[in-house]
């Protein structure tokens, strides 16, 4: 698994290679792998967190955050993601990201954000998460990016 040559791209590269299974046995977060035939083309680590609302104010003003009535709102970290260079911009990523948000959102236990951060230089990057519908929050050279997963369900809510 190759994801690039500019530091970001080595850096998921090799988090893969030398990381992900010793975090993953220790439970410190949770890899899978996607493949198109034999062919692995990206993978994505997942992982409980936490936003505190300092980190992000614009997520207080988010339908409903204040009846949570916390300062800190459950989320799942994307920890790390990344496609093969040989297959970037052709849509894996995105699949990929549908994927973990299905995960989410359909799993048993509650989060109300996905969170993840970005390194300010990496613009493709930046660009992939903006597209995918994350919204940046504070950071110098690690950008916070989250995205409220509530409008994903808003409408599957029971009424009054
Ligand atoms: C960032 C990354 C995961 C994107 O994966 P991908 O499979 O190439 O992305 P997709 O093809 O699904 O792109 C979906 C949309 O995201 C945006 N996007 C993706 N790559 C982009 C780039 N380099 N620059 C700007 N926008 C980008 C585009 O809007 C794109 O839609 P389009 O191709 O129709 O214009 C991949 O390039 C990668 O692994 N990079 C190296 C590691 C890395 O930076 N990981 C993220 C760390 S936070």
């Amino acid at each position: 698994m190759d994801c690039g040559d500019d530091p970001w791209g080595r850096s998921v590269t090799d988090f893969l290679v030398s990381d992900a299974l010793e975090q993953q046995q220790l439970l410190g977060n949770k890899t899978t792998l996607f493949y198109y035939d034999e062919d692995l083309v990206g993978y994505v680590t997942l992982a409980a967190s936490l936003l505190e609302l300092r980190q992000a104010q614009q997520v207080a003003r988010q339908p409903g955050i204040e009846d949570i009535g916390r300062d800190s709102f459950p989320s799942v970290l994307i920890a790390r993601f990344g496609v093969h260079k040989d297959h970037q911009r052709k849509g894996y990523g995105r699949r990929i990201f549908d994927w973990a948000l299905a995960e989410v959102i359909q799993g048993s236990v509650g989060a109300r954000l996905l969170i993840l951060h970005v390194d300010k230089e990496n613009r493709g990057g930046r660009g992939f998460w903006k597209a995918c519908g994350f919204r940046s929050g504070g950071g110098a050279k690690n950008i916070l990016m989250w995205l409220d997963l509530y409008p994903f369900v808003a409408d599957d809510q029971p009424k009054d």
